[in-house]
């Protein structure tokens, strides 16, 4: 399938067959979460695919009840690194980069001027530009998923209503899950992806028009 189409086929899926995702199709939407690109190549992000039910009834309850969430076959906890920004992590991406050829600079220019600009160094913010990068990584990552997904003919969903460090509610129950997950101090649920076989055909939601939202050299100049 283009790229083209897939995109064109695009549609919120919240209806699923009963049946399995094939192994095959997941690894290859899980892995396209892993080769979206990063800031500074920092890839904050760790993918679970979550299969077991009482966790996935967990997940109906820390989405306030949004039953479809446990009757996909596969829910993707896509999940925030934020301590991939600290100073040594982040230093570790660039120069991997460095090494791979993918950017012209130095140890000394990483050290004495990347990590240490406001602009080129996420660790000089607080944590709400932290958490605000991160899902900035994230929503690339599962937007690449999205789009394999429909090229697996796959339907899947993103959901970000619930309780979590975005939100700042439900904070009892997110714990829990939190510890179902296993999930590391400074690793974050921060977005769901329900996965399965399509059991819905729902058309094309509204989009506003191509001239409201894309404009030429100056907003409201006609492309
Ligand atoms: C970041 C994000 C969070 C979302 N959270 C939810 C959610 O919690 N529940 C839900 O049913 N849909 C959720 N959606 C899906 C949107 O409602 C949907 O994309 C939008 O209505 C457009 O419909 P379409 O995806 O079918 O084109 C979310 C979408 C995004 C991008």
């Amino acid at each position: 399938m283009e790229t083209t189409e897939a995109i064109a086929k695009w549609r919120s899926i919240r209806r699923y067959k009963p049946e399995p995702v094939p192994e095959g199709a997941l690894r290859k939407v899980l892995d396209a979460g892993r080769k979206a690109p990063s800031w500074e190549n920092v890839q904050p992000w760790h993918f679970i695919a979550v299969v077991d039910e009482a966790l996935k009834q967990k997940l109906v309850k820390l989405s306030r009840g949004q039953k479809f969430v446990a009757s996909a076959p596969v829910v993707i906890a896509v999940c925030g690194d934020v301590g991939a920004w600290d100073k040594p992590r982040n230093r570790e991406a660039l120069l991997e980069l460095i090494e791979a050829g993918a950017m012209k600079a130095t140890a000394e220019v990483v050290d004495n001027l990347l990590l240490k600009d406001p602009v080129f160094c996420v660790a000089e913010h607080g944590p709400s530009i932290i958490l605000a990068r991160t899902m900035e990584q994230l929503g690339i990552a599962y937007g690449f998923m999205c789009v394999e997904a429909v090229n697996q003919g796959l339907g899947c969903c993103i959901v970000g209503a619930f309780g979590n460090e975005m939100t700042g509610s439900l904070r009892e129950l997110y714990d829990e899950v939190r510890a179902d997950l296993a999930l590391p101090e400074r690793v974050y649920l921060l977005a769901l992806l329900t996965l399965g076989v399509p059991d819905e055909q729902p058309p094309a939601r509204p989009r506003k028009t191509f001239d409201s939202v894309v404009s030429k050299n100056k907003y409201g100049n006609p492309f």
